[in-house]
């Protein structure tokens, strides 16, 4: 979603702008802009589309100013074109905004009956003519900031920048996050702190409902009430990270190869390896008391809890209700108190897993997350955080993030069997040592890279495909799908291998492509039968199992991709390289924005 940068410094603002603005670009958008304040005048530059354009303009008329804001937008209302780009002017007042103001039609009509005129078709452009309108009421600028805030209904982050004072920047948030930055007489507004890592690593977080007002060697931060708050200042750990491609080709080639790495990180994070023991991770709850328990996330986050699923059930005895965040929120299941919550999450961000929480927070039941992002709203809103140590993840398409949030999932689900009493002190610790062992075989799959990428050459000649799994191979079948669709732009459907003859076996033809995913478990011949049905109507194959299901299997795949043999538990989290792999090099030789794929946003912090 949109990314928003405001810097009041010392130097000119432009260029820095640009960076940080760079350094934005994996959430997602389709145009940008920036705005100083230069000789006394507010000026600005935008472009539709990628920030290139954007360099361009500024080549072209270079923007000068020692304060100024700046924006990527992942357009809501009107289309991504540079008129609806941000900042948005009115008369003295520029203005950013990430997120969407759901009463904007209304001030809308107030502010036009007022004699504003509008340019754009944003909701953003109300926010500066309200601020205007404060202003020419006699308010000082930061009262008539704040007087348009508390007009707001909705999500949002703004940066508010004004002509005639070229010594302050307001920033507000209510939804999307909003961090201050402390520089050495400068300071910082950022959508995030990967954002601002250039300048400062030293970080402080609004929290909703605030608003803050920032000068070159001071900030105050204000509830929605305006009163003064104090929020903790911190040192931003994602600084920390190298974001760079490295060798590779796009960051999301890069994250798929830094799996065996950042799962060996995080599951040591969870395991002890020399005991082969699950480790005391502080938890909110104790699984033993618990009669369910509650999971809610979305896109790939959701099916990483939907594996999760099957593993506390299976080896925890522990029911499981599963929602995607967009639908919990609103659904109003009733939760006991023997329940908890736990949401998973990459950035920690998405909108509708953050009201899922607070839904969950109303209700009384205690409240874990599994996110990537430590100094996230969803982490900080929670009772009990289980870290994914994925690094940053900048691809769009989640890759190593899932995979990780699997093996927290696995590990927590080994410690709720061993808490609830369904495991041995011998089967906790040879699921562990099973664990351990997935960095290993991870390694081993990405060495299938090239027959993977010959596959994918067939896949990107083709318009639809099928994907097939049982058990937990059928939530990978429905992430191989997603991670098809965002960034090849093939159709793609992940089905239960058991459920293809209740509709979409209609869909077979010589023209279909349908992947299997079975390695040889427990359930393996029941999958075999299926492609069985496949075949028999022309379906061309593509098998993704091991030596042993490669052997067993009775039918004629044009494709094999054959995984060494493995464990169950980690199943899961090895076979997603492959569909992974699949999905990537097809998007390449498709030849689409790989890490940015269109319409999409890394990180969804509207509904
Ligand atoms: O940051 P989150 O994990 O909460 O994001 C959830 C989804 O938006 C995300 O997983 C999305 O589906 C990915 N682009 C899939 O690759």
């Amino acid at each position: 979603m949109c990314g928003i940068v405001g810097i009041v410094g010392n130097a000119p603002v432009a260029p820095l702008i640009v960076d940080a603005l760079k350094r934005l670009e994996y959430r997602g958008y389709d145009s940008a802009g920036v705005a100083t304040i230069e000789a006394g005048a507010l000026s600005r530059r935008r472009a539709e589309g990628k920030l290139v354009n954007l360099e361009n303009r500024l080549k072209d008329k270079p923007l000068g100013g020692k304060i100024g804001i700046g924006h990527t937008r992942w357009a809501t209302h009107g289309v991504p074109n540079e008129i609806n780009a941000h900042p948005h002017f009115s008369r003295d007042v520029a203005i950013v905004h990430n997120g969407i103001i759901e009463n904007f039609a209304e001030l809308r009509a107030e502010l036009i009956a007022a004699g504003f005129e509008f340019s754009s078709q944003t909701d953003t452009e109300v926010v500066a003519h309200l601020v205007t309108r404060g202003l020419d009421n006699g308010l000082t600028p930061v009262e008539a900031a704040h007087a348009a805030i508390r007009r707001l209904q909705g999500a949002f982050a703004l940066a508010i920048m004004f002509r005639g004072d070229d010594n302050l920047l307001i920033g507000a948030r209510n939804g999307p996050p909003l961090a201050v930055g402390h520089g050495d007489g400068e300071m910082y507004l950022g959508s995030d702190a990967i954002a601002l890592a250039p300048f400062t690593d030293s970080i402080t977080y609004l929290e909703d409902g605030d608003w803050v007002v920032v000068r070159r060697n001071e900030m105050q931060i204000f509830d929605a009430a305006g009163k003064p708050v104090e929020r903790r200042r911190q040192k931003s750990i994602g600084t920390s990270f190298l974001v760079d491609k490295g060798n590779h080709r796009h960051f999301m080639e890069k994250e798929i190869h830094e799996q065996p790495e950042v799962i060996s990180h995080t599951l040591a994070h969870y395991l002890d390896f020399t005991t082969s023991r699950v480790n005391d991770h502080p938890l909110p709850f104790s699984f033993a008391e618990l009669d369910r328990l509650a999971i809610s996330a979305c896109g790939t986050a959701y099916l990483a809890g939907l594996i999760g699923k099957y593993w506390f059930e299976r080896y925890a005895r522990l029911p499981v209700d599963i929602d995607i965040a967009s639908e919990f929120r609103y659904r109003e299941m009733p939760l006991t108190k023997k329940s908890a919550a736990l949401f998973v999450s990459q950035s920690g961000e998405t909108a509708d897993t953050l009201a899922s929480l607070r839904y969950c927070r109303r209700e009384g039941v205690p409240i874990a997350a599994i996110v990537n992002v430590r100094e996230s709203t969803i982490a900080r809103e929670s009772d009990g955080v289980f870290p994914t140590l994925a690094g940053p993840e900048i691809g769009v398409a989640s890759t190593k993030a899932f995979t990780c949030q699997l093996s927290v999932l696995a590990a927590l689900a080994v410690r709720a069997a061993v808490e609830r009493g369904h495991l041995s002190e011998a089967d906790e610790q040879r699921l562990v040592r099973e664990l351990s062992e997935a960095p290993r075989f991870a390694s081993q799959v990405l060495k299938l890279d090239e027959q993977i990428a010959k596959v994918a050459r067939e896949l990107s000649q083709v318009s639809h495909v099928l994907y097939l799994g049982r058990d937990t191979s059928y939530p990978l079948a429905m992430e191989g799908a997603l991670k098809l669709k965002e960034i090849s732009y093939i159709h793609a459907e992940g089905y239960a291998a058991g459920e293809l003859k209740h509709g979409p076996i209609a869909l077979i033809d010589e023209t279909m492509p349908v992947i299997v995913i079975a390695p040889h478990d427990r359930i393996f011949d029941k999958t075999v039968s299926n492609m069985q049905e496949v075949a028999a109507r022309g379906g061309r194959i593509i098998l993704i199992t091991d030596a042993e299901g490669a052997a067993r299997s009775t039918v004629d795949a044009v494709e094999t991709i054959v995984l060494p043999e493995m464990p169950e538990i980690i199943m899961p989290i090895v076979y997603a390289l492959p569909v992974q792999l699949l999905a990537y090099h097809t998007a390449v030789f498709m030849g689409t924005d790989v890490d940015q794929p269109r319409n999409l946003a890394k990180s969804v912090t509207v509904e």
